[in-house]
Parts: C-alpha cells; sequence; structure tokens
C-alpha cells in the first residue's frame, strides 16, 4: 500500500480518471441549484442530477470531481464517535450515457491496486442480488474469488437519494485485518473490520416525488469514494480524525486550548467536533451562506454555534474557531481556490457568529440551568415548549443546543410545543411581510398557452408592429374583446418585457385604426411566452395587426433602476467584502430595492460610501454592453450572477465598463451616465443575515431633490430665518429654548417657597392638633407632595391636607408628621373621606396619601371637612 497525504490522493484520482478520457471539473458549490430537493450538496453527482435525466447537456460524456459535500443527518453524533462527519470530499468519476460496467468495475480496481497499491487479497465487494451482470465482471474479468463477492439486497446496494438518478450498485470493501474483528465478519456488516471504500452505481432510473423508478433512455455510471475514508487506508490510521491535514486541526485545537487529544473521552468528542464543524463551516461561507435561522443559513449557525460551545468545554475562553479556520483555508485552499480568495470574510463571519453567540450563551446557559434545576425539583424530564422556544428566540440559543445539553442530563424537549410556537412566531412573520404575489401562475394555464411562442424585441426597441395570435377572457379563448373588457393578449412578437428577474413588467398600448387596448401589465410564463394583461379603451380588439408601443418613459427609468443595481451589486462588494451577494431585488419605475448577504447593519460611513462608489461610475459615462455566450465563456469573463441557465445554454452577460460584469435578462440603459444620479433612500435588515437597500435614481432624485428643497424653505419661514442660516438659527432656538426652560423652573420654585412661607404662617389647631389647608392652581402631584413635606417638615407637628387643580383634574394630597401618625392620625383615611365628599377616592400610607376627584366646584368643602375628621 502506498502511503499518500489527503491532498495528494485527491490529485492521484483526478489524474488517473483524466487518463481514462474524463474531463476534470471543479467541485460545484455547496449550494444546490435549481434543486429544491436538496438543502445541501451531499454526494458527487448530486449537482449533476440534469446530465443523469438528460434534462441537460453535460460539457463531457466523462467527467470526474472531487466534490465538497455536508451531509448532516448524523450531526448529533458526530464527535461522539469517531466515524461520523458532517463535512467530507467525494471523489467520483460519472458517465453520461457512455461507458457503464465492464469499463468502471476494471477502473475502479486497478486505480486501487495499481495506483494505491492496495493488495487485491484485502479487497471484497458487494453486488445487488439480481445484477448477475456486475457479478460475472468481478469473477471473470477481475478475478475475485466467490467467497469475496457478497450479494445483498435494495437496502445495501441500491444507490438513491429523495428523488432523482439512482440505481443498482456494487461497493469496494477493504479487509483491516483480524485485529479489527473475527474472521466471520463480512461486508455491509455492523463491524470494524471492513470498511467501504468506494461505492459504483449503475445509474439506470429516475425516481420521480411519487415514489416511482422510471428508466433512464441511457444508463450512467456514479461513483463515490470518500476521501477521508480512503485517506485512513492508505495511512492506515483507526478513523479520519488521525489522517494527516486533518489531525493538523487537532493539533491546532490542542495549542489554543492547552488540553491534549487522546487524553480523555470527553474532551476527544469536543475535538472531534471542532475539527469537523470548523471545516464545514468554512466551505459553506466561502459558498456564500451566511448564519441565519433558517435553511443552510441555519445549519451552518448551528455548527458554529456547536463548535463554539466545544471550544468552551476545552477551557477556551475566547472565540477562536476563525483561527482554526486559517489553517483549513491554508491547507485546503491548495484545491479550493475560493478559500483563498474569501479567505477575510470567512474568517470575519465565523468571528461575529462566535462572538454574538458567546454574549449570549452566558445568558442563556444560567436560564437553562435553572429549567433543569426546575425540572429536577419537580421530578419531570420534559422541558416545555415555550421556554425552550423563549431560550431560542431570546438568547440565541438554536434547539439543538437544547435539546443537547438536555440530553446530557437526562431530559428531553417537548418538541411538538415548541414547534408550535415556532410556527405562531413565523406567520406572524408571514402576514407581517407584503404579500408580493399576485398568484399570476394559477392564470397560466397549460392548455390556453401550449404550443405558442414569440420573439422579445424589447431589448433593441420600445415600439414593433406585430400581430394578436390569441386573445383570452375569462381564462377562455375568444375572437374578440369589446371595449371596457380587460383580458389576455398574445402577440406574434413583442417589445413588451414580461416580469421576471425582479424587473416589472412594461406597460404601453396595443393598437391599430380599429381598436386601442391599453397594456396594463406584462407577464411572461414558465416557457417564455410574453402575456399582455390589457383593457380596451377603444373599438373592438380582434386577431388582427398591431402596432405595440411600450410606455418608454417608465421603461426608461425602470432601465436606471435596474442597471443601477448591477453598479449597487459590485459597490456592495468592493465596500463590505466579497460574501455579499445578490438575495433578491425588485426593480420598479419609481424605485428599487435590492437584497443582499451581509451580517449586520451597515454603518453610515458604509452606506455613504457605497453610494458614492455607484455615483462616481454613473458619472464616468460607462458603455453597457450585452455579449450573448455560453456559460464557459461568461465564467471566463468573471461573470457573477446566478449560474442557474443550462450548460452550453444562451446567456446575457452585461458589463459596465470594466467595473461590473453580471448575468442578467432585463433591459439596461446603454451608457451608465443615463441613470444619472442614485440616492439610496434606506439600508434595513428583512431577515437573519439578509440586507435591504432601498434607492432611487434619475427623475426620482430630481423630484427628492425638490422636495427636500420645500421642506427647507418652509422651515426657513417657520424660523423667520433664510434657508442659509437655518440651522444657525436652530441651534439658537434651542439654546434659547433651554435657557427659557430653566428659568421657569427657577421662578416657579420660587414661587412655590413664597406660597410655602405664607401657609407656614396660617396653621390653625382644633383639639389640639395643628393643622393646614390650601389650594393650588396647575401645581402636578408630585410638586404638591413635595410641597406637603417641605410644610410638614418646617411645621413640626401637623396635618397638611392640599388640593389642586391641573389641567381640569382635582388632586388631593395629605400629609401627616410622626407624633400625630402615632396618636392613629391616618393620611390614607383622611384623604378617603375629603376626596369622597369631592367625588373621588384614593389612599395610601398613614404619613402621605394622596387621591383624585372629580367635583371642583367641591373643592372648598372638602377640605373643610378636615377639621371635623379632627
Ligand atoms: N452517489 C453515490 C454515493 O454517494 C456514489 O454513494
Amino acid at each position: 500500500m502506498k502511503y499518500l497525504g489527503l491532498h495528494d490522493i485527491r490529485k492521484e484520482f483526478l489524474k488517473f480518471f483524466e487518463s481514462k478520457g474524463h474531463l476534470i471539473l471543479p467541485s460545484f458549490s455547496l449550494i444546490p441549484k435549481n434543486d429544491k430537493s436538496l438543502l445541501l450538496i451531499g454526494a458527487g453527482m448530486a449537482p449533476m442530477k440534469k446530465f443523469f435525466t438528460g434534462e441537460e447537456v453535460p460539457p463531457a460524456k466523462r467527467v470526474t470531481t472531487s466534490q465538497k459535500c455536508i451531509r448532516t443527518g448524523d450531526i448529533d453524533n458526530v464527535g461522539i464517535t469517531d466515524r461520523h462527519a458532517t463535512f467530507f470530499e467525494m471523489l467520483g468519476n460519472f458517465s453520461f450515457g457512455d461507458y457503464f460496467k465492464k469499463e468502471v468495475i476494471p477502473w475502479a480496481w486497478e486505480f486501487l491496486t495499481v495506483n494505491l497499491e492496495i493488495a487485491k487479497e484485502d479487497l471484497w465487494v458487494t453486488v445487488y442480488h439480481e445484477d448477475d451482470e456486475a457479478y460475472n465482471i468481478w469473477k471473470d474479468v477481475i478475478g475475485v474469488p466467490e467467497e469475496r463477492i457478497v450479494r445483498l439486497g435494495k437496502e445495501d446496494n441500491f444507490w438513491e437519494l429523495e428523488v432523482g438518478p439512482s440505481g443498482p450498485c456494487s461497493e469496494i470493501y477493504v479487509d483491516r485485518g483480524p485485529e479489527y474483528g473475527s474472521d466471520d465478519e463480512r461486508p455491509g456488516g455492523e463491524g470494524e473490520r471492513f470498511i467501504e471504500v468506494w461505492n459504483l452505481v449503475f445509474t439506470q432510473f429516475d425516481k420521480d416525488e411519487a415514489g416511482n423508478y422510471n428508466p433512464l433512455s441511457h444508463p450512467n455510471i456514479d461513483t463515490g469514494m470518500g476521501l477521508e475514508r480512503i485517506a485512513t487506508v492508505l495511512q492506515k490510521t483507526d478513523n479520519i480524525f488521525e489522517i494527516d491535514a486533518i489531525k493538523d486541526i487537532i493539533k491546532r485545537i490542542s495549542e489554543v486550548s492547552g488540553t491534549e487529544y487522546g487524553k480523555d473521552d470527553k474532551l476527544d468528542i469536543s475535538f472531534r467536533v471542532i475539527t469537523d464543524h470548523i471545516r464545514a463551516m468554512t466551505f459553506m461561507i466561502s459558498d456564500t451562506i451566511v448564519p441565519s435561522n433558517e435553511g443552510r443559513g441555519y445549519v451552518l449557525r448551528r455548527l458554529i454555534r456547536r463548535a463554539a460551545r466545544h471550544g468552551r468545554k476545552l477551557g477556551i475562553k475566547k472565540a477562536f474557531l476563525s483561527e482554526i479556520a486559517d489553517l483549513v483555508i491554508d491547507s485546503w485552499g491548495v484545491e479550493y481556490k475560493e478559500l483563498v480568495e474569501n479567505k477575510d470574510s470567512i474568517k470575519e463571519i465565523i468571528r461575529r457568529e462566535e462572538e454574538k453567540f458567546l454574549e449570549t450563551i452566558e445568558q442563556g446557559l444560567v436560564r437553562l440551568n435553572s429549567h433543569i434545576e426546575e425540572l429536577k425539583e419537580n421530578k419531570k424530564n420534559t422541558l416545555a415548549g415555550k421556554d425552550a422556544f423563549k431560550l431560542y428566540d431570546t438568547y440565541g440559543f438554536p434547539i439543538d443546543l437544547t435539546e443537547e445539553i438536555l440530553k446530557e442530563e437526562g431530559f428531553k424537549v417537548d418538541m411538538a410545543a415548541f414547534d408550535e410556537e415556532m410556527n405562531i412566531q413565523k406567520e406572524r412573520a408571514r402576514s407581517a411581510r407584503e404579500d408580493s404575489n399576485i398568484g399570476w401562475s394559477n392564470q397560466e394555464d397549460k392548455n390556453l398557452f401550449e404550443g405558442l411562442s414569440n420573439e422579445f424585441l424589447g431589448y433593441e426597441v420600445d415600439s414593433c408592429d406585430a400581430k394578436i395570435i390569441k386573445i383570452i377572457s375569462n381564462n377562455e379563448e375568444v375572437e374578440s374583446l369589446s371595449e371596457g373588457e380587460e383580458g389576455i393578449v398574445v402577440l406574434d412578437r413583442t417589445p413588451f418585457y414580461g416580469e421576471s428577474g425582479g424587473q416589472v413588467g412594461d406597460t404601453g398600448f396595443i393598437y391599430n385604426d380599429d381598436f386601442k387596448l391599453e397594456v396594463i401589465d406584462t407577464k411572461k410564463t414558465k416557457d417564455e411566452l410574453h402575456l399582455h394583461i390589457v383593457k380596451v379603451v377603444e373599438g373592438q380588439a380582434t386577431k388582427t395587426k398591431v402596432k405595440a408601443e411600450v410606455d418608454y418613459k417608465r421603461r426608461n427609468n425602470i432601465r436606471r433602476n435596474h442597471s443601477v443595481t448591477h453598479l449597487l451589486h459590485k459597490a456592495l462588494k468592493e465596500v463590505l467584502g466579497s460574501h455579499v451577494s445578490q438575495a433578491g431585488s425588485l426593480v420598479m419605475e419609481d424605485r428599487m430595492r435590492f437584497d443582499f448577504s451581509h451580517f449586520e447593519a451597515m454603518t453610515k460611513e458604509e452606506i455613504e460610501k457605497v453610494e458614492a462608489r455607484v455615483n462616481e461610475k454613473i458619472f464616468e459615462a460607462l458603455p453597457v454592453k450585452t455579449t450573448i455566450t455560453d456559460i464557459d465563456k461568461a465564467k471566463e469573463m468573471g461573470a457573477i450572477g446566478l449560474f442557474e441557465d443550462k450548460y452550453h445554454d444562451v446567456v446575457r452577460v452585461l458589463s459596465m465598463g470594466d467595473y461590473s460584469t453580471e448575468l442578467c435578462g432585463g433591459t439596461h440603459v446603454k451608457n451608465t451616465s443615463e441613470i444619472s444620479m442614485f440616492k439610496i433612500l434606506s439600508e434595513s435588515g428583512i431577515s437573519n443575515g439578509v440586507r435591504r437597500i432601498e434607492s432611487i435614481t434619475g427623475p426620482a432624485v430630481y423630484n427628492y431633490l425638490n422636495s427636500l428643497k420645500s421642506e427647507q424653505e418652509e422651515i426657513a419661514s417657520e424660523l423667520k430665518s433664510n434657508k442659509d442660516e437655518i440651522v444657525q438659527k436652530v441651534k439658537a432656538n434651542v439654546k434659547s429654548l433651554k435657557e427659557a426652560t430653566k428659568e421657569i423652573e427657577r421662578l416657579e420654585h420660587d414661587l412655590a417657597k413664597d406660597q410655602i412661607s405664607g401657609i407656614t404662617d396660617s396653621v390653625k389647631e382644633v383639639n389640639g392638633i395643628q393643622y393646614v389647608t390650601s389650594k393650588f392652581e396647575n401645581v402636578d402631584v408630585n410638586t404638591l407632595r413635595d410641597l406637603a413635606d417641605e410644610v410638614r417638615n418646617k411645621v413640626g407637628s401637623v396635618v397638611v391636607l392640599f388640593a389642586t387643580v391641573n389641567d381640569g383634574k382635582l388632586n388631593f394630597v395629605c400629609a401627616v408628621s410622626k407624633d400625630l401618625v402615632a396618636k392613629k392620625i391616618s393620611a390614607g383615611n383622611i384623604i378617603k373621606e375629603v376626596a369622597k365628599v369631592a367625588g373621588g377616592g384614593g389612599g395610601g400610607r398613614p404619613d402621605m396619601a394622596t387621591a383624585g376627584a372629580k367635583n371642583i366646584d367641591k373643592i372648598d368643602e372638602a377640605l373643610d371637612t378636615l377639621t371635623k375628621l379632627l
């Protein structure tokens, strides 16, 4: 057996299959394109499903890759065992209707036994129990002894995903020898002796959502060899955590934490969690995933937080993951250049997420621990869903982490109740979002439009001659539309842009001498058919020749707003970093909004910088050029955008000078100077990790400036100043207002003092008890209490009863000195009786009480009751 390092095995594999006529493709992104059935790419074939089914033409019939993969099904076991992982690389060779079993089996054998020098005697194979063809190739062509060929059922030897290409398979195992298990063990069992290294899938079916296996028109080959797995064999290690590049990660963690791997079972778990998760997170972020609370972003968040938590278990106090990521980037960067290119933003995103988590984890842990105590006390074993949700919602505790921590203590979460809480929150968020989906797809009735197509001329012209080829009214085909009626009109050729790619549909007119239709909106079906939503404004519309004319003024504004999204996209990448990528956009006549991935609110400086940069590019008057080309060329040109289109398909690449190159199907200005000017109106967060910019261009900026100007003039006129001096004038006014307020306070205080000296002079006596009453106006209750207190202090032994009328409300305050309280005279009792006279009520302590009342005219009568009471 040949010793090879992880990065060398990969090279050797790709080179081997290149020598067998395969095209080496770089790994596809971890984000599946146009495939809703997958969250993340978890197999070499997953990004190539459409090549197998024939929906797309592959760049070559023989392809080989080393594919970055993430599988999260076993995430809870990662670390706990040394066999589970979320991140791994899959080496694969693929045939799209080219070679089949009799080629692939000998090649696999050759690579393992010749290139990797694995002893033939150590290799075992399994085949699908009904697959005699594969069995015989192994036996007769390769010469594997029959006792080392094992037939297994669908469970083991049939490969499939949820949906898509699938088929029977044959697996190759390495026998690791008797030190790993008994001689009775066989491949496919539970034991440790046989390690599966390569899966050869004979892809013959396309499984649909209903679970039917539909035969493919041609058979294919899909193989997968776990890179880390084969490395453990060649490097004769027990598990993937001991192979060369991965061992380095463990070593780095050891240095940072000051603990050693292999000394303590519990700590080893943490080592392995971090070692696995760090690669997963680094690769995910490099593929533009950012931490969030949903989908892939949530998986990432969970990985970072789980790793961070295990760092603490190793005694690491600070954020440390980005430092470990450094090593991953340097090491795996030899094959995955994107890691090196995105190094700064990868590290930054990890650092931020970890720090944010460390801040909240303390509080969350305290809370969770108190829940655990409660559970123990109440002899319960399940944490309430709403408590778990609160931890998630308020403390950013991923539910899985809560579950994991609880599990460590022997408890669980009421998940049904948690999900319920989660749904309630989602519903709240959903109804809060404005519903922009107009449900057009309902109208997209296949039968009505089947077989129709039209030519789109709107990139070149705003108007053209055309012919109406179909008219629809109320979901039915009709021959004509009368004045006032609404319907859908299909033309053989059209300048009207149908709503797509975030750009709204065009409006305008379709007319001839006999009738005139107002185009209210234009939509596009999945098959690129343009549908004009119209209203007849004159005459009766029939299937005849017409002139189609787009409202070009509106179209011009839409163009400006669309073109500026490209400048903005680029400027955001420049100012914020390469992790920024477009998450959506809405291009309208009067404004546009642009959603993009970024982990925090932009600062005022960043917004200004981005805005300035975009305007700079507008003022530079860059020519806008459209190139129609294929995907490969587009990539060569450095175009950014969603490469969702099919291979070899024609794509439009839009470039603005040397500044921006992007795939785009929208309508655009011919020169950036046409945009005239760009102004950002707002920047906000729309969900975790996604920000939104709303902005205007051209005439809208002009209108905006005018409205600012009239506002300014209005302020100036209110201030009786001219507009050049409004800032000074406002400052001066604020200052004098402050001084005036201080003066008023001072005067009020003096006034109150004067009143008090008057009051203390008017002390009366009944039954040997001193008392004083007084009325005030426009003094609030708090001030009145202070006054009462002051009078009480001054006089000594006294009952004070004050009334005040303030804003039409009557209030009483009563204060009783300590010596009188001792004689059982209570302010609370007094105030109750007094207020009652004026139709109110209240109460308080024996030494101080307040009350409110309604009848202001009873104020004197109420105050007079005090003598009687005393
Ligand atoms: N698609 C096969 C697997 O992932 C090769 O095992």
